[in-house]
């Protein structure tokens, strides 16, 4: 910690210019808020909401790692509350609650595990793809949000349900879901309206969530009353045992089971829309990775042995993902009075972290920071760029790393090499989207495409 003669105050922007900034594109707003800050911890203005910003790798390391108990989640910000409302009190939240859950759900997403469930997931993700050739030979433009939605829930629901919830319901969780995810905004914007006060969304937001549950909780008590051997994460909630050694109580498996799906299928989703656009205006890149998925996986279904020799695809996925990370914003709660890098924070106050921010800042990433760029990530590189470990989190850091790393990791290949073994794509709209204020980093607009065709559907 500095000695007191080196604490200063942190540097503020003030209201009148984060605001109107902050109201016109909130993303591009925090960007050059990161920039001017220079990865020192600033203060943001917005009216009566003053939050910390933390940009500098160092600080990440500090807040998400090393003095994390004193940054907990915190209830009242605007984000967690509005998570909690949906996910109620489990691995998303914080606290003995938190780590109760995090014990029995981690063994479930080691990546010896997932490893094993990879040519389930390739199955259900080929048949899912199947389900594009008829748009593909008509020309029919296709909703790239919502066919990845579709792909993305079957890889799930597999691996979490053992198909035991229908792709239709899937997608009506889904569906509700993202009502949450952009009903959230208001409350995002405005993080002092105290919860009595009705904002616009909260009723979209209730009704979402009772849906969520009109379709999970009598697959749970089914599998509750039958419950089996699978290697689902279903049946592994039903036969896990508390620190007590009791079954869990079906409020906590509903919450985890809850909270798995929403972070799962929202943040897969989310992250591979941003992809065609950006290949689409990048053509090397993606003459590249079509080079790459013909050499390794022909016009045969992808494998799991595949995925070690697709390495530029891996490349251009981890590039993705600094451009894109789902999770933009991390708040934290200073619970303590606290010194980072030399500034005071106030006791209570709201510290934001934010990947998107740190990942698209000069001071670390050069003076094309924000290009598309998936060299950055080849062997090496990240070595001789002398780059710190934390300019790069789209998974977060320490205590509550993101359980589904590995899973998303593979899942994210699996469809990329299956999608583009079996297609070209040209999209009805080439610019690129701007970023939506919502719980993940969803484009502005639907992201339309039109397939072409460059193999059959392989025999499986
Ligand atoms: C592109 C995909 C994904 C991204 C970018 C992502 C990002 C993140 C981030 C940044 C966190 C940390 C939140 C914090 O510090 O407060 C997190 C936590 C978490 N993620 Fe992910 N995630 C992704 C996919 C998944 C998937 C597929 C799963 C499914 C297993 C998953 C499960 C979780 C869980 C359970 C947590 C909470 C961990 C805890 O608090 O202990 N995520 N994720």
């Amino acid at each position: 910690m500095a000695t007191d003669a080196a604490i200063t105050r942190a540097r503020t922007v003030p209201a009148w210019k984060a605001l109107p900034a902050a109201v016109r594109d909130t993303h591009r707003a925090l960007v050059d808020v990161g920039n001017w800050s220079d990865g020192d911890v600033v203060r943001v203005s917005l009216g009566v909401s003053r939050p910390y910003l933390v940009t500098n790798p160092a600080h990440v390391q500090e807040v998400l790692h090393e003095r994390a108990a004193i940054y907990p989640r915190g209830d009242d910000t605007a984000l967690w509350r509005s998570v909690r409302k949906l996910v109620g009190d489990g691995i998303l939240a914080e606290g003995d609650a938190w780590a109760a859950s995090r014990r029995v759900l981690a063994p479930m997403f080691r990546p010896a595990r997932i490893n094993a469930m990879v040519d389930t997931m390739a199955d259900a993700i080929a048949g899912a793809v199947d389900g594009l050739h008829g748009a593909a030979t008509a020309g029919t433009p296709i909703d790239v949000g919502r066919e990845l939605s579709r792909i993305v829930c079957s890889a799930i629901m597999r691996v979490f349900f053992a198909d035991r919830i229908t792709v239709r319901d899937a997608l009506r969780i889904m569906k509700a879901q993202e009502t949450i995810v952009t009903a959230m905004a208001p409350r995002i914007l405005a993080p002092l309206v105290p919860w009595w006060i009705p904002m616009p969304g909260d009723r979209r937001f209730r009704a979402a969530v009772r849906s969520i549950d009109d379709i999970l909780l009598p697959v749970l008590r089914q599998a509750q009353r039958q419950p089996d051997d699978g290697d689902d994460l279903l049946s592994r909630l039903v036969r896990a045992r508390a620190d007590d050694g009791q079954a869990l109580s079906e409020k906590r498996m509903r919450d985890d089971l809850v909270s798995m799906v929403a972070v799962t299928t929202e943040t897969s989703t989310v992250v591979l829309t941003w992809l065609w656009p950006l290949l689409a205006n990048h053509p090397d890149v993606a003459n590249r990775l079509y080079d790459e998925i013909d050499r390794v996986v022909g016009g045969g279904p992808v494998r799991g042995d595949h995925l070690a020799e697709l390495t530029y695809t891996r490349m251009v996925l981890d590039e993705l993902l600094r451009l894109y990370p789902a999770g933009w914003i991390l708040p934290r709660r200073a619970a303590t009075t606290d010194v980072l890098g030399g500034v005071r924070i106030n006791k209570g106050a709201t510290v934001i972290l934010s990947p998107y921010v740190t990942q698209r800042m000069t001071a670390w990433w050069g003076p094309t920071a924000e290009a598309f760029d998936p060299e950055r990530f080849a062997a090496g590189r990240e070595a001789a760029d002398g780059r710190h470990r934390y300019a790069y989190y789209p998974f977060g850091v320490g205590m509550h790393r993101c359980l589904g790393e590995h899973l998303f990791n593979l899942e994210a290949i699996l469809i990329v090499a299956t999608l583009l073994s079996r297609f070209r794509f040209a999209l009805t709209d080439t610019s690129m989207p701007g970023v939506k204020v919502a719980a993940s980093t969803r484009p502005a607009r639907t992201v339309e495409m039109v397939l072409k065709p460059v193999a059959p559907v392989p025999a499986r």
